[in-house]
């Protein structure tokens, strides 16, 4: 052997109880402390609940267990005069064997739990999960915006449906069916349809006019309302378009509402919105379901008109000094036709609509170039606008 020693545990025997041939208390002594050397080391060598579920039943068991082989093996075969002894023996060290049980179903149940934390700890010093405050979209902000200009002015707000019906998207506001108009709305349709008549089949909503008829449909004139929402057309995304996005819409439909009405609610809107040192400017335009029709330019807000921006030339007005904002006219008569028998007889009622895309304004007024930074949703770009 060198100088080591490796300290090789060796496995005994396990206890097993057997007769006793000697009754004499010093036997009787020496065959108590094995056992319960036996005992107190079997227990020590628990590890879990199993085992010890195991080592239970191998002491206690009421059929076979060591403690009822001890009654049959040692008290049972006792001569007369030893069996008092022997009783007061056995029941000493089967209250021994029990305690240590107990005892050693108390450990594992402690080292379970142990196990159990260790694996599944909580470092309660450790920072919380912080969530990210949401910001307001810039196109939604740009939109409650413009809509609160206009409930301040005693406007109210209505919605219609994305999907449309081509009676509602293109009929009932003056594009008859096959009319070159039409074509200047590059139409998403929804397919499988041919058996419809036209007027039903779907499509999703160029515009968000659809919901001029809908609301006098509902509603008896006077009324102001503004419409925001989303619409799609068949645009190819680039940095100026994207076959989805978002418009506000106007109507206002009284007895007596005269284009001048139309000149000064606009020129007052946007004026509230970017400023009361733009200038407006109307041009004429064509609407199918507005007479006379007209765009509204606005002296630009970028350059202040002079068409640039120290020596470099304005790009968002093309140097021209003027950005063309929304399309507006005088509702059409044939409109009202469609909706005459809820009150709005063309002979008696006038009205103005005018529709803005609202995107183009959110990258006017924040100085964004591209169109598809808003619908991307990269929280880089929109933490921005916080
Ligand atoms: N709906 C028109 C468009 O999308 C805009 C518009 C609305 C024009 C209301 C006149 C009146 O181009």
């Amino acid at each position: 052997m060198g100088p080591y020693r490796l300290h090789m545990k060796t496995k005994t025997a396990p206890y097993a109880a057997t007769k006793l041939s000697d009754y004499t208390p010093g036997a009787l002594d020496d065959a108590v402390t094995m056992l319960l050397c036996a005992v107190d080391s079997e227990a020590a060598a628990l590890e879990d609940e199993s085992e010890w579920k195991a080592f239970r039943d191998r002491w206690m068991a009421r059929k076979n267990g060591i403690l009822t082989q001890i009654n049959d093996l040692w008290l049972k075969p006792a001569p007369r005069d030893a069996k008092r002894e022997v009783g007061q023996r056995v029941n000493e060290m089967r209250s021994r064997v029990e305690d240590t049980v107990e005892q050693a179903a108390e450990r594992c149940r402690q080292s379970a739990s142990q196990a159990h934390l260790a694996s599944d700890w909580i470092d309660i010093s450790l920072p919380g999960i912080r969530r990210p405050l949401g910001a307001e979209h810039p196109v939604i902000k740009t939109m409650n915006e413009i809509v609160s200009i206009f409930r301040n002015l005693g406007y109210s707000v209505e919605e219609g449906p994305e999907i449309e019906t081509d009676y509602y998207n293109f009929e009932s506001l003056n594009f008859p069916p096959n009319h070159p108009a039409r074509d200047t709305q590059d139409t998403l349709f929804i397919g499988q349809q041919d058996s419809k008549p036209l007027r039903d089949r779907l499509l999703l909503r160029t515009h968000t006019s659809p919901v001029q008829i809908r609301t006098m449909e509902k509603l008896k004139p006077p009324i102001r309302i503004v419409i925001p929402g989303k619409v799609y057309r068949k645009d190819p995304p680039d940095a100026s378009h994207s076959p989805m996005f978002h418009q506000i819409e106007g109507l206002a439909v009284d007895y007596h509402i005269k284009f001048g009405d139309l000149k000064g609610t606009l020129d007052h809107f946007i004026k509230a919105l970017l400023g009361s040192t733009v200038k407006t400017r109307f041009r004429p335009s064509f609407f199918p379901f507005t007479e006379p029709s007209a765009e509204m330019m606005v002296s630009c807000f970028i350059c202040g008109g002079s068409g640039w921006r120290a020596a470099d030339p304005c790009r968002p007005c093309k140097q021209s000094g003027w950005i063309e904002i929304l399309g507006c006219g005088m509702v059409d008569p044939n409109v009202f036709e469609f909706v005459k028998q809820n009150g709005y007889d063309p002979a008696q009622v006038t009205g103005f609509a005018f529709g803005m895309g609202v995107d183009r304004l959110a990258l006017l007024k924040y100085g964004v170039d591209d169109i598809q930074l808003f619908f991307q949703g990269d929280v880089r770009f929109l933490k921005q606008f916080g």
